[in-house]
């Protein structure tokens, strides 16, 4: 029998800070994760919120900065913050659509310091990518961007989102990955939260699409050379992930208007309180905010995560996930196929399988 985990105040330092500088964003993917409800710029952190929250990050134990967003290069302060983030020697990565990337900016974010670059595509077909971003000629600007990153020096990974309607160009994917010179590729099926879930009939592929990728994943693991990071859907998965590492305890999200979030779906949740960083430093709010210690250890556990040797592994799954599929943030993650409510991803999967032509619902701020 394990030891069960007590929830501590003296919990241990998170590793990685997602800062969230905007929702901002010139593409309007219908899988994009981000809340409904978008943050509006008149709302967003000032640079020197940012910065004192950087600091108060470091402090903490931090190592890692992800700019994300929306698209953070919408953000004419981004080199100020990396500069900032980089003197207080936290390693800073830059996750971007890299529609914004010209030599001018990229030079000046290098100058900055920045240390790697996410460059997402949504297709290897130009009218695919068009089609899915909502946005007119976005792939010759991103193989343009990624040409500049790796002229710069700049390690560049790419990022696929797939699903059902790309998935099976995996093949062309990675050529084009190698063809760019990145070092790592992150093939990332669809999570179903935000636009996603709304989406989710529309883009989840089926089984054989899923055996069909990880033959694929696998010939090009055996080629070497490109570091690969590919996890199956959740969905067709027997047990769930550890989202997040478990809850409160590797990660944590700031929003853009400085919401501590435990993950960046967490404000679906009722009943959590997500404290913000203009009121309360960032070293209370990891160790003692009632969102964080809500979710965090096994305490809280029903049947038949409680009695499961699984527990400390994937710490009951996803929150968040649980909250959408079965209406409830406390159940087990419905993907595991112990929990009592496991019907409700059979049932997405069939309707997905059913339904092969489903128009997007594309992400926007509501009006
Ligand atoms: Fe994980 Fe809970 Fe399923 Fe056990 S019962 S495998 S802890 S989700
Ligand atoms: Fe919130 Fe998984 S996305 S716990």
């Amino acid at each position: 029998m394990t030891t069960p985990y007590i929830p501590s105040a003296a919990e241990a330092p998170p590793m990685s800070l997602l800062a969230e500088v905007t929702h901002r964003c010139p593409l309007s993917c219908p899988y994009c994760s981000n809340p409904l409800e978008l943050v509006r710029k008149s709302q967003e952190l000032s640079t020197e919120s940012w910065k004192r929250v950087f600091k108060e990050a470091a402090d903490l134990g931090i190592l890692q900065v992800h700019f994300s967003g929306g698209e953070p290069m919408v953000r004419p302060d981004l080199p100020d913050l990396i500069a900032y983030a980089q003197s207080l020697n936290l390693y800073t990565n830059l996750i971007t659509s890299g529609v914004f990337l010209t030599r001018d900016t990229l030079k000046t974010l290098d100058e900055a310091g920045l240390d790697h670059v996410q460059l997402s595509f949504q297709d290897v077909i130009p009218e695919e990518a068009d089609r899915l971003s909502g946005f007119s000629n976005v792939q010759p600007r991103k193989l343009e961007a990624a040409r500049l990153i790796r002229e710069a020096g700049l390690p560049l990974t790419l990022n696929f989102v797939l699903h059902k309607g790309n998935i099976e160009r995996m093949p062309a994917m990675f050529a084009l990955a190698r063809k760019l010179g990145a070092i790592r590729v992150e093939m990332a099926n669809t999570q179903y939260y935000g636009w996603a879930l709304r989406n989710r009939a529309a883009l989840l592929p089926s089984l054989a699409q899923l055996d069909a990728a990880q033959d694929v994943v696998n010939a090009e693991l055996a080629r070497g050379g490109l570091a690969i990071d590919y996890v199956t859907p959740d969905y067709y998965a027997d047990r769930p992930k550890p989202c997040m590492g478990g809850w409160g305890r590797r990660f944590l999200n700031i929003s853009p208007s400085g919401k501590v979030l435990p993950c960046h779906a967490a404000e679906t949740i009722p009943g959590l309180t997500f404290d913000n960083v203009e009121e309360k430093p960032l070293k209370e709010i990891w160790e003692n905010g009632q969102a964080f210690r809500r979710f965090r250890g096994t305490e809280w556990m029903p049947e038949p995560c409680a009695s499961c040797d699984r527990k400390e592994i994937d710490w009951g799954g996803c929150r968040c996930q649980a909250l959408a599929l079965t209406g409830d943030a406390c159940n087990t993650d419905p993907v595991c196929s112990l929990s009592p409510r496991h019907n409700t991803i059979l049932d997405a999967i069939r309707e997905a399988n059913e339904k092969t032509e489903l128009p997007f619902i594309y992400r926007h701020f509501s009006t």
